[in-house]
């Protein structure tokens, strides 16, 4: 089945569409994007070269995620641990959200998307953070796709500034200690407004979360490959769109 599919799909990028027009399509995909580094050095370029290549796959993934009417789309850009890395790569990083928007965000707009960070702003440069908020600002009165960007976003540190949050409102008298659910654990979360992923991918072969919403994946369904992120194709999405299709979600239930 998935060799038929495959071979289908030899056409130009989003031209592509799913077998099963009638079964459910994720209504939020989240994506852990890696594998840039790896794929550089397969080709003996710097790191920053797999970055460079990796930015180009979202153009085309988004399009494919609005075209197959995927809600939200959600991308993991740099965690709160990617501070760790060599200064040059951390720089040229900060620097790809300016480049990614000053190229797509036309496009963007054409196509109605809506573009939102999730992640903590605090550390981020002047430059990343102008461009993020100019986005978020420009294409927040669109009505289409939600690209979530995941910029400087770590679940541990998203769930202990909630306690925080939390902690503060119940002090203040705003929220009472009684009326703390999971509806409003999930309001004090940064994805607060979103939808929980439905399906979360991850390239390159790794198979962990880093740190990735963990509150928020608590019932996705997970697909993971051996892509590497600057390799991954139209081709790819919709293969893990049509596993998740095949796929049961029993919520604990039977
Ligand atoms: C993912 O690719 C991009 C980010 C984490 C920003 P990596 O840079 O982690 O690539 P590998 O894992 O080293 O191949
Ligand atoms: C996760 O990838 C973060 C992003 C894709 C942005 P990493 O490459 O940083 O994860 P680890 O270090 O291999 O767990
Ligand atoms: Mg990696």
């Amino acid at each position: 089945m998935l060799n038929k599919l495959a071979r289908k799909m030899k056409s130009d990028p989003v031209e592509q569409t799913l077998p099963d027009q009638d079964a459910p399509v994720p209504a939020h995909i989240a994506i852990i994007m890696d594998g840039n580094g790896r794929w550089a050095k397969q080709r003996g370029l710097p790191r920053i070269a797999g970055h460079r290549e990796g930015m180009n796959v979202i153009r085309t993934i988004v399009r494919s995620a609005n075209k197959i009417g995927v809600d939200t789309l959600t991308l993991y850009a740099f965690s709160t641990e990617n501070w760790k890395r060599p200064k040059t790569e951390v720089d040229f990083l900060m620097r790809l959200p300016e480049r990614f928007l000053s190229m797509e965000l036309p496009v963007l707009m054409e196509e109605n998307v809506i573009v939102r960070i999730t992640g903590s702003k605090e550390r981020l440069p002047e430059y990343t953070r102008r461009a993020v908020e100019e986005a978020v600002t420009k294409t927040a009165d669109n009505t289409g796709l939600i690209l979530n960007f995941a910029l400087n976003y770590g679940a541990r540190n998203e769930i202990m500034e909630a306690f925080e949050h939390i902690y503060e409102d119940v002090e203040k008298g705003h929220l009472r200690k009684e009326d703390i659910s999971e509806s409003v654990v999930s309001d004090y979360l940064m994805t607060n407004g979103l939808t929980e992923p439905d399906l979360l991918i991850r390239t390159s072969g790794e198979i962990r979360l880093s740190n990735f919403m963990l509150w928020q994946l608590a019932y996705s369904e997970f697909w993971f490959t051996e892509v590497l992120w600057p390799d991954f194709k139209e081709q790819h999405l919709l293969e893990a769109v049509q596993s998740y299709q095949n796929r049961q979600r029993r919520y604990g239930g039977v």
